[in-house]
């Protein structure tokens, strides 16, 4: 038989060895074989506690107060080491998981607007504003449009102005944006107020500042009374709002086939004086050739150059740089 003093002994020493062995776990899957293995059905626990049948009425309450008090502190060491072995593996799932918001990401280049197109974008959003729309036309053009209809007859000299590529089949690659004016012309009644961006083409050698491929902006006004002072004053609106100031500005003389009078303008930029446009009333003989009468009718028109714009505005020393790829160029607009 198993003497009181022994149970005590046995006790103390199952409480001092499963929360020792409790405590040295690691691992949350040992700690419920731990369970089993102390206080489980047939656990040492259990084991003790059957010698208990024999002990006497007095004995027994005594040894049971001190077998649920290793009872309660077993269950609170599994308890407890539970607790700390689960927040240990949150801690370093955490850990794994963990993102550092204060890494540098992985920059994607953004690309900028090319400074021929935003300089287009100037001229749309300066027209747009004083009523203008914006119309297209082709870029290959026949001969009647790029010159017969804009009063420039076969044999005549301002043919020759315009070095032009011909075309096998006898178009031709437009020389300037002006046959835009007879193409809508044609389309449309008066009252007319029309841009016309687009690339035109010359036989010309490439060097700084002359490009085979440019571009263009055409404008057009025809309406009843137009005269060539609303010419003036839009154009002086027009330059105002490119350079973001009132500058100088000189009107000379000069002469288009397919405007009278004919005027190139220049304007005074950073102390020189820079030729901007081409301009002039629309001659009678193209108003006649889309079928406007020019007793009702009178209009002005002018042609711009794109990239020259581009160029004064940007401070770009050669045109080719406006189409070249060169990312160190580019990556400055
Ligand atoms: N078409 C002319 C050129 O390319 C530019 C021009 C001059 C257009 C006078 C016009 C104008 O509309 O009125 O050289």
């Amino acid at each position: 038989m198993t003497s009181p003093n022994e149970i005590e002994t046995q006790l103390t020493n199952l409480k001092t060895e499963a929360t020792s062995a409790i405590a040295a776990t690691d691992a949350l899957d040992d700690l419920e074989s731990l369970r089993v293995k102390y206080l489980g059905k047939k656990g040492q626990l259990s084991q003790v506690l059957r010698g208990m049948g024999k002990l006497s009425a007095e004995e027994r309450p005594k040894i049971g107060a001190i077998a649920n008090e290793v009872k309660e502190a077993i269950q609170n060491a599994l308890e407890a080491t539970r607790n700390t072995l689960e927040s240990a593996k949150i801690q370093a799932r955490l850990e794994a998981e963990r993102l550092d918001v204060t890494m540098s990401g992985v920059s994607r280049p953004l690309g900028s607007i090319h400074p021929l197109n935003s300089t287009f974008d100037r001229f749309t959003e300066i027209f747009v504003g004083l009523g203008y729309t914006v119309a297209e036309g082709p870029e290959m053009e026949t001969e009647y449009y790029n010159f017969e209809a804009l009063n420039i007859p076969a044999d005549h000299p301002a043919r020759d102005m315009q070095d032009t590529l011909y075309l096998s089949d006898g178009n031709l690659l437009r020389t300037h944006t002006s046959p835009v004016q007879i193409r809508y012309m044609e389309s449309h009644e008066p009252p007319i107020r029309i841009i016309a961006p687009g690339r035109v083409y010359r036989r010309d050698t490439v060097d700084a500042t002359h490009a085979a491929v440019f571009h263009q902006v055409e404008v057009l006004a025809i309406d009843k009374g137009l005269t060539f002072s609303d010419l003036k004053g839009t154009i002086q609106e027009f330059v105002r709002q490119m350079f973001g100031e009132e500058l100088p500005m000189l009107f000379r003389a000069s002469y288009f086939p397919f405007t009278e009078p004919s005027a190139e303008v220049d304007v005074k930029w950073k102390g020189k004086w820079l030729e901007v446009l081409g301009c002039g009333m629309v001659d009678p003989n193209v108003l006649k050739a889309v079928g406007y009468d020019p007793e009702v009718y009178t209009g002005f028109a002018a042609g711009f150059g794109v990239e020259r714009f581009a160029m004064v505005l940007h401070e770009i020393d050669d045109i080719r740089r406006l189409y070249s790829s060169d990312l160190r160029f580019l990556q400055q607009f």
